[in-house]
C-alpha cells in the first residue's frame, strides 16, 4: 500500500476529466484502510469506478480507491442464496457471475458501470429493478472512529437514486461490503416495456435471465454512450417527481409528456423528454455537450473541464425551469 502524490484522476472518472489529487491510495483490507485513515488529516474522496462523479477542480486531499474484493456465500436454502460481496468488485462482473450461477434478481441491472460498493449509495436502478430489492445489508466503516457498522435494508433508507449514504450520512462511511439475497427460481421481470420489444427483436419467446440481461445490454448500448469512447456519467439529472396536480398542469399544455405514476400517487416525469423539448438534445458546445440519443446524458468528447459541464447543467436546469416550471436535480456527485 503506497500513498502516491499529485496524480492525474483522468483514468479514474468516466467523464474523463483531467484534474489531479494531491494524495491517492488503493486499499484492499480493513487493516489497510484503518492505517490510512489514522495517518490522514486531509479531506477524503472515496472512489469506486468513478462513474457517477463530476470533478470540477483539483482534489486537495486524499483519494481512497476501494479495491475490497471477494464474493462469499453466507447462506443458502432451496429458494435463495445470500452473498456478501466486496465493495471493490466490478458491478457488471458480479451480475454476470449471478447469471452464470442462475441467481436471479439483478439481471435487469446489467452493464451499469462502477463497483458493488457504490450500488447502495444511490440505490442504482434500471429497467424496472432497483438494487434495494435485493440488498440485505451494507457493511460500512465509520470514518470518524473506524467502527465497522452494519446497516440493514431499512436503515439504508433507500429511495429513488437515494440512500442515507448520499443524504444524512454523506461522507461519514466507507462502504466495505454489500450483502445480497438472490432467488434461485428465475422470475422474469419485463414490466419495462422496451425489454419485451427487444426480446421479440431477438426472437426469444421464453426468456431466461441471460436473455433478459442481453436485451438490457442491447437497449443500453443503443442509447447510452460507452464511457471508453465518450466521457459521461450516465443520467446527469434525476427524473423529477411531482404531484398529480402539477402533472395535470403540464399535460394540459404538453399532452405527450411521458409520465409514470408512483406507488404514493406522485408522478415521475421523463427528464430526458423535458430537456429534449428545450432544444438541448445533441447540442455540442466546443468539446462537450448533450448526448444525441439520450438528452439526460451530458458528454465530454475530450478535453472538457468539469466546470464547463457543470455550467452546461446549470443552463439546462434554467431552461427546463423556464419552460415547465420544474427544477431538475442532479444525480451525479459534484466534487
Ligand atoms: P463512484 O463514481 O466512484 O462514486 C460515486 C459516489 O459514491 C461518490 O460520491 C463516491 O465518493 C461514493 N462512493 C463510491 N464508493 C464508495 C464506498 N465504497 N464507500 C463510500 N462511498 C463510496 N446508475 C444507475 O443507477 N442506473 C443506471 O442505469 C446507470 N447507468 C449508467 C450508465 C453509464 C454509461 C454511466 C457512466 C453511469 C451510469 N449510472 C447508472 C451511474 C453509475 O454507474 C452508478 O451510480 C454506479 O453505482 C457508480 O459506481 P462507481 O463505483 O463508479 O461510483
Ligand atoms: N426520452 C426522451 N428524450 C430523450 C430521452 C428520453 O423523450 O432524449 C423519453 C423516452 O422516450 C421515454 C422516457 O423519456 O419515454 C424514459 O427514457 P428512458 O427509458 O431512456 O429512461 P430514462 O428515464 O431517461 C432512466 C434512468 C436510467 C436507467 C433507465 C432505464 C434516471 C435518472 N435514469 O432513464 O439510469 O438506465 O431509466 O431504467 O432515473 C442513470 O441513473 O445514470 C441511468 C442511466
Amino acid at each position: 500500500m503506497q500513498i502516491q502524490q499529485n496524480i492525474s484522476l483522468k483514468a479514474y472518472n468516466t467523464f474523463g476529466i483531467d484534474v489531479s489529487a494531491s494524495r491517492f491510495v488503493t486499499v484492499t483490507t480493513h487493516e489497510e484502510l484503518i492505517d490510512v485513515l489514522k495517518g490522514n488529516d486531509l479531506p477524503l474522496l472515496i472512489l469506486g469506478g468513478g462513474s457517477n462523479l463530476l470533478l470540477t477542480k483539483n482534489f486537495e486531499g486524499l483519494v481512497i480507491k476501494n479495491n475490497f474484493s471477494g464474493i462469499e456465500k453466507v447462506a443458502e436454502d432451496a429458494d435463495n442464496i445470500t452473498l456478501k460481496v466486496g465493495a471493490g468488485e466490478n458491478w457488471h462482473n458480479f451480475v454476470l457471475h449471478c447469471i452464470e450461477n442462475n441467481y436471479c434478481g439483478i439481471e435487469n441491472l446489467s452493464l451499469i458501470p462502477g463497483n458493488v460498493g457504490a450500488s447502495p449509495m444511490q440505490n442504482i436502478g434500471a429497467y424496472g429493478v432497483e438494487v434495494k430489492d435485493v440488498i440485505v445489508s451494507v457493511e460500512a466503516i465509520r470514518i470518524s472512529d473506524y467502527t465497522v457498522c452494519n446497516f440493514d435494508n431499512s436503515a439504508c433508507n433507500f429511495g429513488y437514486r437515494s440512500s442515507v449514504f448520499k443524504t444524512s450520512e454523506k461522507g461519514k462511511y466507507f462502504i466495505s461490503a454489500v450483502t445480497f439475497k438472490l432467488s434461485k427460481t428465475p422470475t422474469i421481470n419485463t414490466k419495462y416495456g422496451v425489454i419485451n420489444s427487444e426480446l421479440e427483436k431477438m426472437g426469444v419467446s421464453n426468456p431466461t435471465i441471460k436473455d433478459v440481461s442481453n436485451a438490457v445490454i442491447n437497449i443500453r448500448q443503443s442509447k447510452l454512450p460507452d464511457p471508453k469512447k465518450i466521457g459521461n456519467s450516465g443520467s446527469f439529472f434525476k427524473n423529477p417527481v411531482i404531484s398529480s396536480q402539477d402533472k395535470d398542469n403540464i399535460l394540459a399544455k404538453f399532452s405527450d409528456a411521458p409520465n409514470y405514476v408512483q406507488e404514493n400517487g406522485t408522478f415521475k416525469m421523463a427528464a430526458g423528454w423535458l430537456i429534449e423539448q428545450c432544444g438541448w438534445k445533441g447540442k455540442v458546445v466546443d468539446c462537450y455537450g448533450v448526448h444525441d440519443k439520450q438528452a439526460l446524458v451530458l458528454v465530454n468528447f475530450g478535453g472538457a473541464k468539469g466546470n464547463d459541464i457543470y455550467q452546461l447543467s446549470e443552463d439546462i436546469i434554467k431552461s427546463v425551469k423556464a419552460k415547465f416550471d420544474i427544477t431538475l436535480e442532479r444525480e451525479v456527485n459534484i466534487i
